[in-house]
């Protein structure tokens, strides 16, 4: 993984809410300015748009679910040390993900899409909520939890809202159905990674929502790939990132992106 540090020009922040509405709105007006003229825009997400859906964040509760490291959970060490908790783990967020809707948030990107030539949208989430709320160039960096596969035969089973029956996690090939999703330690998928870092450095402009950037290589594409494009992000809290970024917008994804899109 290339790591290409650039410098960037003094961070220029909104604190305390959405665009527009406090700070200082010369961050918000070069930001909307520069989307008016892009041809190409890129944008990385995280858990944190999610947050607007009512799913709880990565890193948000301590990254413990049920007093479990979440990464060692999503893990190949986790998941050939205890298969039946690891997939309690992702049952349980299947069926939370197919409640929930998506938020402001991610319905703005869809309509952002519409209205740049050449639009990228990839996410490091698994709960499909950019797909179901219309994003068609999306790159799931991180998989879904829309399918498992076997770790022997590679054999596909669509999953419903009731996830992986337990007593089926063991394959009759002998090997054991996983979700989709690419764990620590594990490589993204080489096409949504090729497609990626492509977009990342062509774009005129990259949004960086809902994110703490801690984790590589999605992290890079906001900051590795493009010396010259705008980067923006959109996260209530300041990140690894931060420092690094040309505009820093403090609010929630659903209080800050509806009103960017619509100002364009
Ligand atoms: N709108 C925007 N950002 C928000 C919101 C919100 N409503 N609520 C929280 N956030 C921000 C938090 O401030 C934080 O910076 O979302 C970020 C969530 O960070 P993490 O929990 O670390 O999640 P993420 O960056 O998606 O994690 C990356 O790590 O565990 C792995 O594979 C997993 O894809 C995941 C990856």
């Amino acid at each position: 993984m290339p790591s290409i540090e650039r410098a960037r020009k003094p961070l220029r922040q909104i604190p305390g809410g959405p665009a527009g509405r406090s700070g200082e709105a010369g961050g918000v007006e070069e930001l909307l300015s520069r989307l008016r003229a892009a041809r190409s825009v890129f944008v990385l997400t995280g858990s944190g748009i999610s947050s607007d859906s009512g799913l709880p964040t990565f890193r948000g509760a301590g990254g413990l679910w049920r007093d479990e490291r979440v990464e060692e959970l999503a893990s190949p060490e986790g998941f050939a040390r205890d298969p039946v908790l690891v997939w309690t783990w992702y049952n349980e967020r299947n069926a939370a993900h197919r409640r929930a809707n998506p938020s402001a948030g991610h319905y703005a990107l869809a309509a952002l899409e519409d209205r740049v030539p050449d639009f990228t949208l990839a996410t490091q989430n698994v709960d499909s909520l950019h797909k179901r709320a219309g994003s068609r160039n999306l790159l799931e960096l991180h998989g879904n939890l829309r399918e498992a596969r076997c770790t022997g035969c590679s054999q596909r089973r669509t999953l419903d809202a009731l996830g992986l029956p337990l007593s089926e996690i063991e394959h009759a090939c002998g090997g054991r159905m996983r979700p989709d999703i690419v764990w620590f330690g594990e490589a993204l998928p080489r096409d949504a990674w090729e497609a990626a870092t492509a977009a990342a450095a062509r774009a005129d402009v990259i949004l960086v929502v809902g994110t703490s950037a801690v984790v590589y290589p999605a992290a890079a594409l906001a900051t590795h790939y493009n010396a010259g494009a705008f980067v923006a992000e959109i996260n209530p809290e300041a990140t690894a990132i931060s420092e690094r970024v040309d505009c820093a917008l403090r609010g929630t994804a659903a209080g800050v992106l509806p009103s960017i899109v619509q100002s364009l």
